[in-house]
């Protein structure tokens, strides 16, 4: 592998908190952001052409992820009785101690930046500019977890008591970020972990979990498994011993674990289908942007992303607003990662059921501005979509198609925009484009959802400054942010001090 840019090589250029102590290092206390790498730099140019050249054919975590396969239930009962037996050990550590071992485990991380981006272009399609910030996102978890885990030994008259057991099932389309902070999370509150990565990112789940690994996370605390068998799943799930499971999947994945097991102590962040507001007063040279940015980032594979502008008023009869989101979204290059112009990567699987539906048919009313074209036979490569007319109460107003689709609706009012988004029974991210601090104001005062972005993309939620959880359909569960102070709280159980004396 080629060597790692040096640090000097990056810049902070996703977050500049305010609120941090500037000078300290990241993982003594302070906690600061991990900057992404600055694609403008020569040498990172360089480091990010290596990535592209083997992503193609990349192997990494092949064997990690044979090696991991269980087979039949007594394979999947001895995972569970290892974690359960080696959680004495963990859970016996201190804050401070297990704080220690986060914090490397985020050294680790950036250490194998490049092996995470490569793996996951090979595996999940991720152009560079999307899993490097993914990588820094799961840095960010280790180190602001592992201040948290002190935290934990401090609340005044409660004693946190951890889970022996957590079993964690992320999603495919964030194959970096999520699988590491919600296995950061559990570990850092003291659990056992067992983590089942997406069967689409297995790889790149397993190339997480050796960083971690070599952090000094032992392999019997925190355990990477994938099922052989779709039974295995139920038997996870429905195991009395685990005592806490993190989703991060579809809503319906979601019910499904409720119904395996009624009282189930779920963590799950689910579902979204989200708008951007665009006012008269807007920017509509940064709205344009944001709107592009966050409905085809990923191929619009984000429970974050933009499906929905909704143009208010003037911005809907706009034609240089109209004009800029159109160019935005035609020039936009599809292609695999492994070319440096690709722009947009494919969709992870090739398009099927409503995914297809939405890249192909339109509702009532709609119409193509910009026609998604298949652009060749994997099926996976699609140009991105926009339609025009998406009227009140369809099925593209309501619907997730999770893929490069955009719809425009235009209304006359703020309220009349605020109430579309509010119909739709996800509430996860919403975005509002105005200069104008009374709208504004109406808008944080009623819309409907977890995740609130004024005068910004949607999408790309940074730890600590803008924790990330979801509110209605979007969460099943306890409604805590991940990358915010409380994340940790609902993973233990809590006795009074007095109790435990
Ligand atoms: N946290 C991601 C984002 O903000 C979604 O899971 O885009």
């Amino acid at each position: 592998l080629a060597a790692e840019a040096p640090a000097t090589h990056r810049v902070q250029d996703r977050s500049i908190d305010s609120t941090a102590d500037a000078s300290a290092p990241a993982g003594q206390g302070g906690f600061r952001n991990a900057p992404d790498t600055d694609p403008s730099l020569p040498a990172n140019q360089a480091w990010a052409a290596g990535i592209r050249e083997r992503a193609k054919d990349s192997r990494l975590g092949v064997d990690a992820v044979e090696a991991a396969t269980l087979r039949d239930a007594d394979a999947l009962e001895t995972v569970i009785e290892t974690g359960i037996a080696a959680n004495e050990g963990w859970r016996s550590l201190s804050g401070d101690e297990r704080a220690e071992i986060l914090h490397r485990a985020g050294r680790e991380l950036e250490a194998r930046r490049g092996e995470l981006m490569e793996v996951a272009a090979s595996e999940a399609g991720k152009t560079l500019d999307q899993s490097d910030p993914e990588v820094s996102e799961a840095i960010d978890f280790a180190h602001y977890y592992a201040e948290r885990a002190r935290d934990l030994d401090r609340i005044d008259g409660a004693v946190a008591v951890p889970s022996r057991l957590i079993a964690v099932t992320p999603p495919w389309n964030f194959p970096i970020a999520i699988p590491a902070g919600s296995t950061l999370a559990a570990l850092a509150s003291g659990a056992s972990v067992i983590i089942k990565p997406a069967r689409a990112t297995a790889r790149t789940g397993a190339t997480m979990v050796e960083a971690l690994w070599a952090a000094g996370v032992p392999k019997d605390v925190l355990q990477l498994v994938q099922l052989g068998e779709r039974s295995l799943g139920d038997q996870l799930i429905g195991d009395p011993r685990v005592d806490r499971v993190i989703l991060t999947g579809g809503f319906e994945t979601a019910q499904a674990f409720r119904r395996i097991r009624a009282d189930l102590n779920l963590l799950a962040e689910t579902s979204g289908k989200n708008a951007i507001i665009v006012m008269p007063s807007a920017d509509f040279d940064l709205a344009a942007r944001d709107i592009v940015a966050s409905a085809f980032g990923h191929a619009g594979q984000k429970c974050s992303a933009a499906s929905l502008a909704i143009l208010v008023g003037q911005a809907g009869t706009s034609k240089r607003l109209h004009n800029q989101i159109v160019d935005g979204v035609r020039s936009l290059e599809t292609g695999y990662p492994w070319h440096a112009t690709s722009q947009m990567g494919p969709v992870v699987a090739p398009a099927e059921g409503k995914l297809l539906d939405g890249l192909t048919k339109l509702g009532p009313g709609e119409s193509w501005i910009v026609k998604p074209e298949q652009l060749d036979d994997s099926g996976k490569l699609w140009s991105p979509g926009l339609r025009a007319g998406v009227q009140r109460g369809s099925e593209y107003h309501l619907t997730e198609y999770f893929g490069p689709i955009l719809g425009i609706m235009r209304v006359d009012t703020l309220e009349e925009a605020i109430a579309l988004v509010n119909e739709v029974d996800y509430g996860l991210t919403s975005g509002i484009h105005s200069l104008d601090p009374d709208e504004i104001g109406r808008w944080l005062e009623t819309i409907q959802a977890g995740n609130l972005y004024v005068n910004r993309g949607i999408t790309g939620a940074i730890v600590q400054r803008q924790p990330f959880g979801g509110w209605k359909r979007s969460v099943v569960g306890p409604t805590t942010k991940a990358g915010g102070p409380s994340y940790l709280m609902p993973l233990v159980d809590w006795v009074s001090a007095e109790a435990r004396e």
